[in-house]
């Protein structure tokens, strides 16, 4: 049995897609309930942020998680597969009138991401303050709280739509299937099997 820590919402139903397109079974939860066993496979349901925790811990063999939260958590986990599914930008916005002005002795940016940021700053050797904050984060500089932000960009309405725009761009993210590295050696098997058998389906 492999367990398997979905992210709630539209990635884990497009997972679960995956899966019923591959083993030819429907995956389906219960209504409220966050767990699903099934043909050898235990799914959870948790939150995005919260994925690469369970799979760092070995309550779940497996995650789908993606490549932004992957890249913040900077944890030590088996990054197996690429699923092409939940695509976006990990971008710096910032109001529509202002410029980024990387010769100004600190810039402010909001996140929810500080690590990406401060190593995206760092990497061009450019001070800034970075204020955590936990979602909302389009209002920040509209309101002065930053000079910009770091941010996912899908669609590029949120911004858009709140007189933001993208200065530059950190990174492209997508769903990943990813691994605890002890499972990775103890289910082996399953495991690869699982990896060629979805590899094939998604190609
Ligand atoms: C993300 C991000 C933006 C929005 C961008 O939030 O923080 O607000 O999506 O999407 P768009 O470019 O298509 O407008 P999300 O909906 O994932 O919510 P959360 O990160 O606050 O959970």
């Amino acid at each position: 049995m492999l367990t398997i820590a979905l992210p709630k919402g539209r990635i884990a139903e497009e997972t679960l897609a995956i899966f019923e397109k591959t083993f030819n079974t429907k995956f389906d939860f219960e209504d409220r309930k966050l767990i699903l066993e099934k043909d050898g496979f235990r799914f959870l349901l948790v939150r995005n942020q919260d994925v690469p925790t369970y799979v760092l811990n070995q309550a779940a063999d497996l995650g789908v998680v993606g490549l932004d939260v992957l890249t913040e958590k900077e944890m030590d986990l088996v990054k197996l597969l690429d699923l092409g599914i939940g695509k976006c930008r990990v971008c710096i916005g910032m109001k529509n009138e202002d410029e980024l002005d990387y010769s100004k002795p600190e810039i402010t940016v909001a996140t929810k991401m500080v690590n990406i940021t401060r190593n995206y700053f760092s990497s061009k050797a450019v001070a800034v303050k970075v204020i955590k904050l936990y979602g909302s984060i389009e209002l920040a500089p509209i309101v002065g709280l930053s000079d910009a932000i770091v941010d996912i960009v899908e669609t590029g309405t949120t911004m858009k739509q709140n007189g933001l725009k993208v200065v530059e761009d950190i990174m492209e993210s997508s769903a990943h299937l990813i691994a605890n590295t002890n499972s990775y050696i103890t289910h082996k098997e399953e495991i690869l099997t699982l990896y060629k058998k979805i590899s094939d389906n998604i190609k």
